[in-house]
């Protein structure tokens, strides 16, 4: 562990899963919640409104910061993937000096085993990321549950721009009975709508201007879905994107919040979302709007 002054204040970090299970246990106590928010650093606004909803609704806020490898399909992704710690411990500390952190390396968590585990998502995991990403979910899944055991979290809080990971998570915690309260978080966006996420930094000026289309496109497919089909709303999606950006589009995908699965006939019932994932310059970016 090492204490971080800024400020005059102290922060605690801790490098290792050892000596921050032995600090957890001496600072909680019988009722005290432990609110934990689980990230990969490159900290941006959304990051940071996370950590502020945990110090309001726990007695001890954990973060961690781990740039986890089983989780990249694309090894290019992983090796570009934004790593700025000293930054980060600045922006947290200059949050509150009372957010303890956990910045660990790949031995501490996966202790010479760089694995992840299989998980059964219900199906969760077939659709859309799933489907782009083979074993994302897999590795998503095997860091959240290795954090979830070592923090032991009361309530732990993701964005909502990764709905199906939010969704995977919850299915994760409740096939797992963990005892752990997963909270979805609304989404932070740029002053042009674009949606806050650390592969941003990676953007050249010109496609972050551009991409502002993504959100633009986004509230279109919800203006149409009052009065289209999915199908159709979709078309537009894709007719849009292809006349009007250098993007190369993914997916879009209308679905269900629940299951995820595609909408092929509107039930009245169901509550939707569509969901988006382009690539600007070999860049993965990705949104998603509810939609009724
Ligand atoms: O959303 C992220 O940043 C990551 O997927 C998470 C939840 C921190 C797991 O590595």
């Amino acid at each position: 562990m090492f204490a971080f002054n800024f400020n005059n204040t102290t922060m605690h970090i801790f490098n290792g899963k050892e000596a921050l299970i032995d600090f957890l246990k001496s600072i909680k106590s019988t009722n005290s919640t432990t609110g934990f928010v689980p990230t990969m650093g490159a900290l941006h606004q959304g990051h940071l409104s996370l950590m502020q909803q945990s110090l309001a609704e726990n007695d001890n806020t954990v973060v961690s910061i781990f740039v986890n490898p089983t989780q990249f399909n694309n090894p290019e992704d992983l090796s570009k993937y934004p790593r700025t710690l000293e930054s980060d411990i600045a922006k947290i500390s200059g949050l509150s000096s009372k957010i303890i952190l956990y910045a660990p390396s790949t031995e501490d968590v996966y202790e010479g085993k760089i694995l992840s585990q299989e998980f059964d998502f219900d199906g969760l995991e077939n659709q859309m990321e799933g489907k782009f990403r083979p074993g994302h979910f897999n590795g998503v899944g095997t860091i959240v549950k290795r954090l979830f055991e070592i923090v032991s979290p009361t309530n732990a809080y993701f964005g909502e721009k990764d709905f199906q990971q939010l969704q995977i998570v919850k299915k994760m915690v409740e096939k797992n009975n963990l005892d752990v309260t997963v909270k979805g978080c609304a989404i932070f966006r740029e002053t042009n709508g674009l949606a806050m996420s650390s592969r941003n930094e990676r953007l050249s000026e010109q496609k972050r201007a551009e991409a502002a289309i993504i959100y633009k496109t986004l509230n279109g497919a919800k203006e149409k879905f009052k009065t289209n089909s999915a199908v159709a709303v979709t078309q537009w999606v894709e007719k849009t994107l292809k006349e009007t950006t250098s993007f190369d589009l993914e997916y879009f995908q209308i679905a269900d919040e629940t299951a995820l699965l595609p909408c092929l006939r509107k039930d009245k019932t169901k509550k939707y979302r569509a969901f988006i994932a382009v690539l600007a310059d070999n860049i993965r970016l990705i949104d998603t709007i509810s939609l009724n």
